[in-house]
């Protein structure tokens, strides 16, 4: 009698149990180096193998392709951490043929046979696509998601679910799983995770191996105690692998934090972080509590940014931002329309507006300054007291590098993707031209984030200026109520 083989993985985490448990159409996990995503990813493989329902003859059939974007990693690394969990005489046997294919045949303890294949393709351009074409699969796993172009992704996404046919075995889960480093927030990865969030799609983020942590001295990385897989990794492994690495290859594969293009110093690179400022949800106005803050970037690039103080912290909501309109456009086309809707019942003058001193701009405003517009159209909008860059970097800073009730005093949404990608470093200084140590101009670059970080400076100088931690005032009017704003923290 065959020798009874017995698999037990217990996963060292939350998110990699997470991920074994999902059932989403497609899963795909981003972790820090070493965190345990490929074993996960081929143990996930696995047990959708062992437990496809079985056709009238017992037997389990399914088709999955492992996927990577060269040959040489898809033999070297996939295929390797494969064979090496499922690799035995007992299960199967691997053909090296093109393409390489693991045929797996091996008899379940309660009478039913595993017949599955696992095939392993490298794709690596787009039109590499074609190799797919009559591939008839159950799932698939993209291993290293990031290296992998999104159209291949998309079409891997309508070739699941083919094999084996509904009409012999009924209907059963498939779909895509997949593992990656984090990527840089330009890419499609990022935007289907944090912008667009397609549905059916989950994208799960494990906890860096190593945290910053604010000390006298600035930022230090320091171990993260929620960190997974360590159990399986070397001691102090994501400590040690600190040592002689930039900080732009920590934040990415120790930290696990989307990585930025930075052509230049990033105005706010000493303050903000991903993982002290970026709220986990996307953050809903909280209409009773008043205390709304817009800050308002005129030019023919106008930009608002919404911002709502609860309990001292600054929680910025929404950002806008145009390109080539005026402010009356801007006003009457865009941000008034959206506060009517996301922000119903608040009157736009219990908004506490502060707006560009100098941004007068005749070429769309008939004469009127765009202040006047503003007010015109219903809002309570000043200048700002100070147009100085470092007046206005300060009171961002003031609110990025203070804490309240062991909370950050400045809480950025997610949906704000632009602000969130100025802040890691699109919003910058701009390198100068010249040899030996590095020299950056002393002005930002103008650039797509400018417009709408200047605005945010805007705003915040309006709620540094009514920043009261003991101030109790009534804010907001709705439907004749007076509302009480922040009180007492
Ligand atoms: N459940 C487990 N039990 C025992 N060892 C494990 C387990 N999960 C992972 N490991 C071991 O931990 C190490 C890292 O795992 P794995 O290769 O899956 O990480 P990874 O997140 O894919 O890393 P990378 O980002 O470098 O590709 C490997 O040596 C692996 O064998
Ligand atoms: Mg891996």
């Amino acid at each position: 009698m065959a020798e009874l083989l017995e698999y037990r993985f217990d996963p060292d985490g939350d998110t990699l149990r997470r991920y074994m448990a999902s059932r989403y159409r497609v899963t795909f996990i981003m972790g820090p180096l070493g965190s345990g995503k490929t074993v996960a990813s081929c143990m996930r493989v696995f047990t959708h193998m062992t437990t496809m329902t079985p056709d009238a003859e017992g037997i389990r059939r399914s088709r999955w392709v492992a996927v990577r974007n060269t040959y040489p990693d898809l033999e070297g690394t996939t295929m390797k951490d494969w064979m090496e969990l499922f690799g035995g005489p007992e299960l199967g046997k691997l053909n090296k043929d093109f393409p390489p294919t693991h045929h797996l045949n091996f008899d379940m303890d309660d009478g039913t046979t595993v017949k599955a294949e696992l095939v392993f393709m490298a794709l690596d351009r787009p039109d590499s696509v074609r190799k797919l074409r009559g591939l008839q699969a159950t799932g698939f796993w993209l291993n290293e998601v990031k290296e992998l172009e999104e159209d291949i992704v998309d079409m891997c996404d309508l070739r699941h679910g083919r094999y084996p046919n509904r009409k012999q075995v009924g209907d059963y889960w498939h779909g895509m799983i997949g593992d990656t480093n984090a990527p840089d927030d330009m890419h499609w990865y990022y935007r289907k995770a944090e912008i667009d969030k397609p549905e059916g799609w989950k994208f799960l983020k494990q906890p860096g191996g190593v945290i910053q942590h604010r000390t006298a001295e600035g930022m230090k990385w320091v171990e993260n105690p929620l960190a997974e897989n360590v159990r399986n990794l070397p001691k102090d492994y994501y400590v040690t692998g600190l040592s002689g690495k930039k900080e732009s290859w920590i934040k990415v594969n120790l930290a696990n934090q989307y990585g930025h293009i930075v052509d230049g110093k990033a105005i706010y690179a000493d303050e903000y972080s991903d993982q002290l400022h970026i709220s986990q949800y996307v953050l809903q106005p909280n209409i009773k509590h008043g205390n709304f803050y817009l800050g308002i970037d005129f030019g023919m690039t106008p930009a608002a940014v919404i911002s709502q103080e609860i309990g001292g912290q600054l929680r910025i909501l929404d950002e806008l931002v145009s390109e080539g309109m005026g402010i009356r456009t801007f006003v009457r086309d865009y941000l008034k329309p959206f506060l009517a809707d996301r922000y119903k019942d608040v009157p736009l003058e219990s908004f506490d507006c502060c707006c560009d001193p100098s941004g007068d701009d005749p070429r769309d405003t008939e004469g009127d300054s765009p202040i006047a517009i503003l007010q015109e159209e219903g809002f309570n909008a000043y200048a700002a007291s100070s147009n100085k860059p470092q007046t206005r970097w300060e009171a961002v800073r003031y609110f990025l590098g203070r804490n309240v009730g062991g909370r950050p005093a400045f809480l950025l949404s997610p949906a704000c993707d632009m602000l969130r990608k100025g802040f890691n470093g699109g919003y910058h200084l701009r390198r100068l031209q010249v040899s030996g140590a590095a020299r950056f101009s002393e002005q930002a670059e103008k650039n797509v984030f400018s417009h709408v970080h200047d605005a945010c400076q805007y705003m915040c100088m309006a709620a540094k200026g009514g920043y009261n931690f003991t101030s109790k005032k009534p804010d907001v009017t709705i439907n004749g109520q007076r509302y009480t704003g922040s009180a007492g923290y």
